[in-house]
């Protein structure tokens, strides 16, 4: 037996969505305030790694304007954070939008932020046009999309979709130099995030539909003139440690034909890496080492120890597992010709996730009826869409960020082109929740 509401649900014309821009950009940039680091010279420069006092500060900021809006505030026992506008419908799935407010160290303002701060203000948008939705509308703000600080990435929407066990979560090591002891078990509970993990998954169905709005962090858009892109595929990431042991000693003393050079050997595989991806010859292959820990780390001592965490992806699983296997054969080489130890781990192997064709046909036809040009185009960083597509049917929205730059201080979004998200966002949100 469905609940029903006294005031009943109404639509609205895409004509009276008008996204208050001001306000969304002061809070994007009150937003980027929240930082582990001084703001830089242009003063955009944003760190701000899951559950650090910087994060908890964001979130509690972020329910403050929540409330204001009128928002059902409710967080899981992993600080996935969940607002939502009830609808004339409560009991149906709701259709939902989110993204995650976590930056990498020395990041830019917009990644995630312009999903969370842009989906809070379509939902406030939608409210001022008298809207009455049927289904219930929700921002989700989900935790630890960047894997700066447990090494894997969605750990908040994995957790929802059942992709990543409770288990295995809660052993989840720091992936930071001097945090490896901590676990996300105790992390999460200093924050004040309780409860058992398993109580995070969320069943499929759960959301009638889901649509993320993010900045491309890529160059296409801006490159053809386009002012917003439709998603219709996320690439497929994965992501591996490989731990190398050799012999350390003096950097004087210890001769060159007896080394054992953990470091020398962590090269040639960092350029093994390289080699394979490039190999492939499909631009749609990627792959990075991105942190490189060397022990003991000191000037004159021979590296023994090092720590690689490799990050590929792929629009097709396949090639990029031929890419590893490429590596390992390598791999295989290096170790013996350089008798050092090298253990391989698998964080994580995804899947690409496809969007729905029925929620990319609403937004053509949203962007139709705005005028607004629409690319299709496929993801290539990965989003916790990817993991939500597990348990509920999703798209994005990409707007253009200058040059393509993300994941650096200088990443800049456009005002215009914000707005223009946050408005076919909200479009879409109402026209999905009227269904
Ligand atoms: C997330 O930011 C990613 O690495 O794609
Ligand atoms: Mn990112
Ligand atoms: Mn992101």
């Amino acid at each position: 037996m469905q609940t029903r509401i006294d005031n009943p649900p109404s639509r609205i014309a895409p004509s009276e969505v008008q996204i208050d821009a001001t306000r969304l950009n002061d809070e994007l940039k009150t937003l980027a305030t929240f930082t582990s680091i001084e703001p830089s010279p242009d003063g955009t420069a944003v760190t701000r790694i899951v559950f650090t006092s910087d994060d908890l500060r964001a979130r509690a900021w972020l329910k403050s304007l929540a409330a204001a809006a009128g928002l059902v505030i409710r967080e899981d026992a992993v600080g996935n954070t969940f607002f939502r506008w009830v609808g004339a419908e409560p009991d149906l799935p709701a259709v939902a939008t989110g993204s995650h407010i976590d930056a990498i160290p020395h990041a830019g303002m917009y990644d995630g932020t312009v999903g969370v701060l842009g989906g809070l203000e379509a939902i406030r948008a939608l409210k001022r046009s008298g809207l009455r939705p049927r289904r219930s509308i929700e921002l989700v703000l989900l935790t630890s999309e960047e894997p700066t600080r447990f090494g894997i990435g969605c750990v908040g929407s994995r957790l929802i979709s059942g992709t990543l066990s409770p288990e295995r979560a809660d052993a989840l090591h720091g992936a930071q130099r001097g945090h490896e002891d901590e676990t996300l078990a105790q992390v999460r509970a200093a924050a004040g995030f309780a409860g058992p993990l398993s109580s995070v998954c969320l069943p499929s169905g759960h959301y009638h539909a889901w649509v993320e709005l993010h900045i491309e962090q890529g160059p296409l858009l801006e490159r053809e003139g386009l002012p917003l892109g439709i998603v219709t595929a996320i690439a497929a990431p994965a992501g591996y440690t490989f731990t190398i042991e050799g012999i350390g000693g003096h950097a004087g003393a210890l001769l060159m034909p007896d080394r054992r050079d953990a470091l020398c050997a962590a090269s040639e595989i960092i350029l093994s890496i390289e080699r394979h991806a490039l190999a492939t010859g499909v631009i749609d292959t990627v792959a990075t080492v991105g942190t490189c820990d060397v022990y003991p780390g000191a000037v004159n001592s021979v590296p023994s120890r090092v720590t690689l965490q490799v990050d590929i992806r792929d629009t097709d699983p396949v090639r990029r597992e031929g890419v590893m296997e490429g590596v390992r054969r390598d791999v295989e080489q290096i170790r013996a010709r350089r008798e050092v130890r090298i253990a391989e781990t698998l964080v994580n192997a995804d899947q690409p996730a496809i969007s729905s064709p029925h929620i990319v046909q609403v937004l053509d036809e949203i962007c139709r009826g705005y005028g607004i040009p629409a690319k299709h185009l496929v993801a290539r960083a990965y989003h916790d869409s990817s993991f939500i597509a597990g348990i509920a049917p999703i798209a994005m929205i990409f707007i253009p960020c200058r040059g393509g730059v993300s994941h650096r201080p200088d990443e800049y979004a456009a005002p215009a082109d914000i707005e223009r998200g946050a408005r076919v966002l909200a479009s879409a949100l109402g026209k999905l929740a009227a269904e």
